[in-house]
């Protein structure tokens, strides 16, 4: 069993992590990469950032190699992904669901399209995504998938005004969390997710203008890593609260 779990520690890990442009995900990617020799392919929409976050960590981390998928996560389709997988890094082993997106707007203001459009990242990208991805989990042996939610979206947390859409979608994507890792065990997939609390990236700045968060992205970011290349030793359907406030 150890000798097992050795092995698995040793072998080239193939990642994939969504919102790898910026933020906690950008962070994420360099500290994947700090942690060996990684294969990961970074999916976002702005190619600029992800070039820039490519160099920066291939240059720094020579061991790891990041591959770019520049898409619309509400747009990408199977054959794209899975075209994209295989001339990249040829199989899944770990799948980051960071990708996020936030509406900020009084409940009363908010449009049908508003929370199709919230609801379609932060949910229905991470099931198709995932659902897309099976194959591939199915046959690393020991996957790992981790959903990243939010305190908002943790049941019997403080809710904001105005976070209504993003905070309801966050709760279905922890509970779409504990729906796969009941159907998918007996494939050895895990799935996991992290409901954090505060940390200063652009998306906190739009949800809560000039509140100063507790943590920084790279911050978070080791933690992320942490758990994604070993909670699953650990927990399996689990929705766990990080945070030490919020705000
Ligand atoms: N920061 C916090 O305080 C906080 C608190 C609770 C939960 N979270 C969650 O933590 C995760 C990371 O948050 P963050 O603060 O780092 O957010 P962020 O700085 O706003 O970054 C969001 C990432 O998601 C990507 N993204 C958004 N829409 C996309 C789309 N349609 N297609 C592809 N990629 C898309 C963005 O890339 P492009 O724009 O380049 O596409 C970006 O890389 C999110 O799931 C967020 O909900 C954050």
């Amino acid at each position: 069993m150890l000798t097992e779990f050795l092995t698995w520690q040793l072998k080239k890990m193939k990642i994939i992590l969504t919102g790898a442009s910026r933020g906690i995900g950008a962070a994420t990617i360099k500290e994947l990469a700090k942690n060996g020799n990684q294969d990961i392919l970074a999916i976002a929409r702005n190619e600029e950032r992800l070039a820039k976050l490519k160099a920066e960590t291939e240059a720094t981390f020579p061991g790891s190699k990041v591959h770019l998928l520049v898409a619309d996560l509400s747009k990408i389709d199977e054959k794209t992904l899975r075209a994209k997988i295989e001339a990249t890094i040829g199989g899944v082993d770990l799948l980051i669901n960071n990708a996020g997106y936030l509406i900020n707007k009084p409940f009363s203001e908010t449009s049908l399209e508003d929370w199709r459009q919230v609801f379609e990242i932060n949910v229905f990208a991470v099931a198709f995504l995932t659902k897309t991805l099976l194959p591939y989990l199915q046959q690393s042996g020991n996957a790992h998938v981790l959903n990243i939610s939010s305190m908002g979206g943790f049941q019997g947390s403080s809710k904001f005004p105005g976070l209504s859409a993003y905070s309801s979608s966050k709760a279905a994507l922890a509970n779409l969390t504990e729906c796969l890792a009941e159907e998918l065990q007996d494939f050895n997939i895990k799935v996991n997710c992290l409901a954090i609390g505060a940390v200063q990236t652009e998306m906190l700045a739009q949800a809560f203008p000039g509140y100063k968060a507790p943590l920084e992205a790279e911050e978070m970011a080791s933690f992320f890593a942490y758990f994604a290349l070993q909670g699953h030793r650990f927990f399996n359907g689990k929705v766990l609260p990080v945070s030490v406030s919020t705000p």
